[in-house]
């Protein structure tokens, strides 16, 4: 599964360093070509020559320690990298990535680097849910690092709790996983196809200088357009109101800018003939002012009361006039995840609904983050954990390529 893979894998000093020397002969098993970079505190757990005799290759500490005079070691590794996996990551060089500090030989590399870096944190349970940590394993995930979330379980400092580095076969599935997907994108599957993205949240009026208005960012949305567009797809993005920039224009992509919900209707609906995957990722308005005012509404009396109206239910609307389009709804929840995402599923008649709990921790409004779980008419179909929304947005659309092109999935 990994021959030819080049992966640098960097040990940090945590007890479960003793756990490298069987993950790089695994990933070595595998075909890997492996190098290891360890920080000085690694070499207290494991030494070097484990590594060295595991890998068949010199194995980097110090950064002053140039073993090739042609080149500076730190940058001709990261060069070299087509993954840079770090097993255990401790609490200091996820701290160190979070601020860009570049004071040893591994994390000068991943300074350098600009392969795509994949994390296995392990430490104490407290150390874990420190809100320092908590905050720099974020930061990490929104950068676009993937992150192996460690287990739960009896730790070596005598704790119980999540804190313990995956097992080693499964850092592997996961690295396998990695190069997979990336090889799967690489034959851009959507080629030819038309995408239809909604994002962001919609507004509706109250009067010229007021609205109603929802949390979505439009990063969701703007990451499965993106995804849509590395994995080949031709790309309407059509956005509501958005916190953040919508992806920067690249061949195949089309933005349309509405405000309420049925403007966004009138959008898609206009487009839904041509369209073959319509992903409705914008948080929509159930409901608007009766009346918006053409005149700013004038303060009067201690209270007022707004009249709603239902809005049309776009996705509901469109599941019934389905031809060829392959529909992928979203359910934002707080409670009953799977009852509601299943809800929606039928009465909307979608191919797949993605549902996130957005009061989730790294989940939904506004964060770079996001965690799904996917369901079809016969339900689970796939569960991500706390990833970056762009990967995400790929995971889905790589799921429906699938789905489209009857490998089954
Ligand atoms: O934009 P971000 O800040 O990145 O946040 C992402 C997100 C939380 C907005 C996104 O992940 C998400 O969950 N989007 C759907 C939000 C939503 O409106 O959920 P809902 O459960 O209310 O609606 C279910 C589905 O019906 C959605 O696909 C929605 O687009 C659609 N709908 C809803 C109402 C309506 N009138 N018309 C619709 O088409």
């Amino acid at each position: 599964m990994l021959t030819g893979k080049k992966v640098l894998l960097g040990v940090t000093g945590g007890i479960a360093a003793f756990k490298a020397a069987s993950l790089c002969s695994k990933l070595v098993q595998q075909g890997a070509e492996v190098r290891v970079i360890m920080t000085e505190s690694a070499t207290r757990f494991v030494t070097e020559l484990t590594l060295q005799a595991l890998s068949k290759h010199p194995v980097y500490t110090d950064t002053f320690d140039e073993k090739n005079p042609q080149v500076i070691a730190h940058i001709d590794l990261a060069d070299w990298a087509d993954l840079v996996l770090i097993a255990p990551a401790t609490a200091n060089i996820i701290a160190k990535m979070a601020v860009g500090l570049g004071d040893d030989m591994l994390s000068t590399t991943l300074l350098a680097t600009e392969a795509k870096i994949m994390l296995a944190p392990a430490m104490n349970v407290h150390m874990y849910t420190h809100p320092t940590v908590t905050r720099n394993l974020a930061e990490l995930a929104a950068r676009g690092v993937l992150m192996i979330e460690p287990g739960s379980g009896q730790l070596a400092c005598g704790y119980t709790g999540k804190g313990r580095m995956e097992e080693p076969e499964n850092i592997v599935a996961a690295v396998e996983a990695y190069f997979a997907r990336r090889e799967r994108a690489a034959q851009r599957p959507l080629t030819s196809r038309k995408v239809v993205v909604t994002a962001g949240g919609t507004i509706e009026r109250l009067d010229p200088v007021r609205y109603i208005t929802n949390d979505s960012s439009g990063k969701m949305g703007f990451a499965i357009a993106k995804a849509a567009l590395d994995l080949g797809a031709e790309v309407t993005l059509v956005m509501g109101r958005t916190d953040a920039a919508p992806p920067i224009y690249r061949e195949g992509l089309s933005l349309v800018r509405v405000e309420s919900a049925q403007d966004m209707y009138e959008a898609v609906q206009g487009l839904w003939a041509d369209t073959d995957i319509l992903v409705k990722a914008a948080a929509v308005a159930d409901y608007r002012p009766k009346q918006a005012a053409e005149r700013k509404i004038k303060k009067s009396g201690d209270s007022m009361t707004l009249e709603l109206v239902k809005n049309i239910d776009i996705l509901e609307a469109l599941g019934r006039n389905k031809t060829k389009q392959f529909l992928i709804g979203f359910a934002a929840e707080t409670d009953h995840l799977e009852e509601h995402a299943m809800d929606k599923l039928r009465r909307k008649n979608c191919d797949l609904l993605v549902a996130n709990d957005v009061t989730a921790e790294g989940a939904g409004f506004g964060t770079d983050t996001n965690i799904v779980h996917v369901y079809d008419a016969n339900g689970l179909v796939l569960s991500i954990p706390r990833a970056p929304k762009e990967e995400i947005g790929l995971a889905i659309l790589e799921l429906v390529a699938a789905r489209l092109t009857g490998e089954s999935k």
